[in-house]
């Protein structure tokens, strides 16, 4: 199929929640790659505009605002607030940042609901539902616990038994408890508006094998997808029974509202519309209801259903009943989540970090660095402490900043501080040239493939390549011998420093400021776009701004704080002095027979978060043990350490 021509690129980064503070899995998951796919296509010098904003309404706003007994608007406010704030000091680039709970987008969602509720899409049905006759209110899903039906844990969820995993009906929980007032709910009727997903799922299993075709969607969403269609689409209702989120226009609905996600993923319009108003255009139009716009929307894997497949039939529902009509997403890059050491960030066990937190203590493009070589595009990854410093120290300071800083600091101390001249090349310089050349179009490649890891270590091979060819040019040398053959080194590593601090401005945007504010140059007047980055655009005098040093190397001792505040947990019974055991007798001592063994190899035990397998050596004999200091150390970290063992403690099986 011949690819389509696309005039602009419409995209949006999911909306998160206003109910807690992002970390660096959201990070990982849509915000990073979307930012650097942003700026990519802004270099490109595309006509781009990228659009999110907090999604303020549904069950996950009322319970953290019963939970901190507050209002729901309160509790939006703030996080609407500390989010927009963090997502700018990591260097998002969005054009807008809305909010759902703006009138716009009320008055946005509530059209659409009646469009499709107008051409008769729309079913009502009845429905049995849990009441809470204390609070005299029905309960939706997360508002009830109770006994799983299936595994018997005693703390299920009414959509969800987070121990077995099972999706669960609210009326399906034994011994259902509201969580709002404590009390027995009763069973009463309601009724709600379902969209008819099965209707669609037709056309959507073309959509997407369509646009697979075109822009390779990733196998994971599709796998996604896949699945859904093979269980066969369901009627879905959306609207709920809560006096927080968008207002029902329907007689009779006045006390509930709208499905939040049915009115979330129309956040992605309303926020375009409110960008337009503050540029007072009707710009909003030409990215959503042209037919040459690409669209793309960046999503965690967790996701995936309402964007893939409600969002697009909700826009087909309204196509197929107006003359205006919307475009589809061309492509949904969903990652998969990102862990924190080994575990699943959680706000309850207070395991992870929040954006704020880490970029008061380090720069964001060490972190946005570190995030983008290890995003989760294939499977689930990992932030650790240590590989971050790792990157920061060894590849941003050791290869990126050290080529920048020496360089120029050559080009100040023999040359005036100015480009010097471009005399006859060597096979050298010819190929380094061509490497030069070559990687404006290979790191593209990677992007609009949305492999943005690819891309990361693609740019930084660039980097590594222009360190070869310095030490292999000895500038060092020729600046006696050949002083031409010098001038050109340096001119054509000063070529480089420009070419990097374009291809990395989509990744760490800071520094590609800074360096180009070291070489003197500005993109208001040197023309500095994605493709003139293979160009040897710098011209000979050009006088060169002063060196400085772009990454402080981290410390060990910075790292090792970071890691000893993770355990034990704050909050947790961790954290409190362990209790003393009974005092044993000298006897009893002298039966334990201590010894210092070597750690000779050691590894992560599959489906254990705490367990590592060591091997031992205690001078006679070699032994495996198992230690539960997973979450504590590195396997890597502990080959050759000495350790001290019960040696003589009764063996045993554990986890195979
Ligand atoms: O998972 C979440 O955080 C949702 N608030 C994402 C919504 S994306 C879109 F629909 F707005
Ligand atoms: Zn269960």
């Amino acid at each position: 199929m011949e690819k389509k021509k696309y005039k602009r690129i419409l995209i949006t980064a999911a909306l998160p929640y206003a109910n807690g503070k992002i970390h660096l899995g959201h990070l990982a998951g849509a915000y990073l790659p979307a930012d650097i796919y942003a700026r990519y296509q802004r270099s490109k010098k595309r006509d781009v505009v990228f659009i999110c904003g907090s999604d303020e309404h549904g069950v996950p706003i009322t319970i953290t605002a019963e939970n901190e007994k507050t209002t729901p608007q309160a509790i939006v406010d703030r996080y609407h607030q500390l989010n927009k704030d963090a997502f700018q000091k990591f260097g998002m680039n969005f054009d807008n940042y809305s909010r759902t709970s703006l009138p716009l987008h009320h008055k946005t969602a509530q059209e659409f609901f009646v469009k499709l509720h107008g051409a008769g899409i729309l079913k009502e049905k009845i429905e049995k539902q849990l009441f809470d006759p204390k609070a005299n209110m029905f309960l939706p899903d997360r508002y009830v616990e109770g006994t799983c039906p299936k595994c018997s844990s005693p703390d299920a969820r009414g959509d969800q038994c987070e121990k077995c995993g099972t999706f669960l009906n609210p009326l399906e929980l034994l011994n259902p408890k509201s969580k709002i007032s404590g009390e027995i709910p009763i069973v009463r009727e309601t009724s709600h508006w379902y969209f008819p997903l099965g209707d669609f799922q037709a056309r959507l299993e073309r959509y997407i094998a369509e646009r697979d075709e075109q822009d390779g969607w990733k196998e994971n969403v599709l796998n996604y997808c896949r699945s859904w269609f093979t269980e066969g689409l369901q009627d879905r209702a959306v609207t709920r029974d809560l006096n927080w989120g968008v207002k029902i226009p329907v007689k009779g609905y006045e006390e509930k509202v709208l499905y939040v996600w049915f009115d979330a993923v129309l956040g992605y319009i309303s926020s375009t519309k409110e960008l337009s108003n503050k540029l007072g255009n009707e710009s909003w139009k030409k990215y959503w209801q042209s037919d040459d716009t690409k669209y793309v929307a960046f999503i965690g894997k967790d996701n995936v259903v309402f964007h893939c497949i409600v969002f697009p039939a909700m826009l087909m529902a309204w196509n197929d009943n107006s003359e205006v009509k919307y475009v589809m997403p061309e492509n949904v890059p969903a990652n998969e989540f990102l862990n924190f050491e080994g575990q699943k960030f959680s706000k309850s066990r207070n395991w992870g970090i929040d954006v704020h937190e880490f970029l008061e203590k380090y720069p964001a493009d060490s972190l946005r660095y570190a995030l983008a070589v290890n995003l989760p595009e294939l499977r689930d990854s990992d932030f650790y402490w240590k590989d971050f410093q790792a990157r920061h120290n060894n590849e941003l300071a050791d290869i990126l900043g050290n080529f920048v800083n020496r360089t120029l600091t050559f080009a100040h101390k023999n040359f005036k501080g100015c480009v010097p001249k471009l005399s006859q090349l060597s096979d050298t310089d010819k190929t380094f040239i061509s490497e030069l050349e070559n990687k404006p179009k290979t790191v593209s490649e990677s992007i609009e493939k949305y492999k943005f890891r690819d891309a990361v270590l693609d740019t930084m091979n660039l980097a590594r390549a222009a360190n070869k060819y310095f030490n292999d040019s000895e500038p060092w040398k020729t600046l006696k011998q050949n002083p031409n053959q010098c001038g050109t080194t340096i001119n054509l590593c000063l070529q480089a420093v420009r070419a990097l601090s374009i291809l990395f401005e989509p990744i760490i945007p800071f520094t590609s400021q800074r360096i180009q504010n070291i070489m003197n140059i500005d993109n208001s007047k040197d023309c500095l776009d994605w493709d003139t980055a293979s160009k040897i655009e710098l011209k000979e005098g050009h006088q060169l701004g002063n060196p400085e040093i772009l990454f402080a190397k981290i410390e060990d001792e910075v790292i090792q704080k970071e890691l000893n505040q993770l355990t034990p947990a704050a909050g947790s019974t961790n954290s409190q002095t362990l209790e003393l055991k009974p005092t044993i007798s000298i006897d009893d001592f002298k039966r334990i027979d201590l010894r210092v063994a070597t750690v000779i190899s050691c590894e992560k035990i599959n489906k254990s978060d705490k367990l590592l397998k060591l091997k031992i050596s205690i001078g006679s004999d070699e032994r495996q043990v198992v230690a539960g200091i997973a979450l504590h150390y590195q396997p890597e970290d502990l080959i050759g350490k000495k350790i001290v063992v019960v040696a003589n403690l009764q063996p045993t099986k554990l986890m195979g």
